[in-house]
């Protein structure tokens, strides 16, 4: 069970002051996580991905996490849990003549939501045994299996304490050049709830994320305050997506979590700037964000989630399913 404890063992994965700082404020940043060429692989993947995609027998689907979007409750997102899917951004398309504005390859805002099964740069990145050479295993800059074991995301969610972890999710945001979407403030658990709430967001940049072109920014200790209000479901109509109010618990387990009332969801945000390799954790009750990105420069990043499989519930309204094999399992204690 994942439960903010100053108990948690130091396993390597987090040093003692990272794993401070993620309870304390609800995210920590682990600069060069990746070596260059973990990055490089997954950008070139990245980008095959994109230039080879077909348009043909693409139903145009476009993503946004706002409320008003109606595309995302269409069969191609809500059955993307077990493919690799892609989705536009919404500025990629000319309004008036519903045409795209951009080459499909920039006008890609994610690509979701099984890279971790389905791309083996990606899987390999997971688990490390797959694919050793295709992440750089034995170059002079070593790679996630030969020489970072530190920051493996097995040893990071020993570190935050997991008992059984579960990537339900893998996602690429490419957050383009000139049309990259804002993304309002949110939490993670409302989109991957668990009963009760026990999402981590694993989050690489694969470009340096800036000011300029969008970066994350965070508002630090809401992850102890800010309790998951509603849930981002299935319809109960059987057609599409919808948010409720969550019914179950708000918080993890823990006696450092509790909301308190009159405190602003709209404090101060504290922007994550961060260089390509580094490894952002977030905790699912963090209040987090980002705004458009207007500039020349793409910001790719590479992102998965983990939740805990032992002693909580994951139910059938969650807008994600998983297949019959289950989510992917990263150990089990
Ligand atoms: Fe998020």
């Amino acid at each position: 069970m994942l439960t903010m404890s100053s108990e948690t063992p130091s396993t390597g994965g987090l040093t003692p002051a990272q794993q401070t700082a993620f309870w304390r404020d609800g995210y920590v940043i682990i600069p060069d996580a990746l070596p260059p060429t973990t990055v490089r692989a997954l950008l070139d993947e990245t980008h095959a991905l994109l230039d080879n995609f077909p348009l043909s027998d693409h139903p145009m689907t476009r993503f946004s996490t706002g409320e008003k979007s109606a595309h995302v409750g269409d069969d191609y997102f809500l059955t993307s849990g077990d493919k690799v899917r892609f989705f536009f951004e919404e500025d990629a398309f000319d309004p008036s003549t519903g045409n795209l504005t951009k080459p499909k390859a920039q006008a890609i805002n994610k690509i979701g939501h099984a890279l971790h099964e389905k791309s083996p740069p990606f899987a390999a990145l997971l688990d490390p045994a797959l694919n050793p050479d295709l992440l750089g295993a034995g170059t002079s800059s070593g790679s996630v299996a030969a020489g970072r074991k530190e920051s493996h995301p097995a040893a990071v969610a020993r570190a935050l304490g997991f008992k059984d972890p579960r990537c339900l999710q893998s996602m690429v945001i490419c957050k383009q050049p000139e049309i990259g979407g804002a993304v309002p403030p949110h939490q993670d658990s409302t989109f991957l709830y668990t009963d009760p709430p026990s999402a981590v967001g694993f989050w690489y940049a694969l470009e340096d994320a800036t000011a300029e072109n969008g970066c994350l920014s965070f508002l630090p200790g809401s992850h102890r305050w800010a309790p998951v209000r509603q849930r981002f479901v299935r319809s109960a109509t059987g057609n599409g997506t919808e948010f409720i109010d969550n019914a179950g618990p708000r918080f993890p387990l823990g006696e450092d979590y509790g909301e308190i009332v009159g405190q602003s969801e709209e404090g101060e945000y504290k922007l994550g700037e961060v260089k390509a390799g580094s490894l952002v954790l977030i905790h699912g009750n963090l209040l987090h964000k980002s705004e458009k990105n207007l500039s020349r420069k793409g910001r790719i990043i590479y992102t998965f989630h983990v939740i805990e499989g032992e002693g909580t519930k994951y139910d059938e309204r969650n807008w994600l399913q998983p297949s019959p094999e289950g989510f992917t399992q990263l150990y089990r204690d």
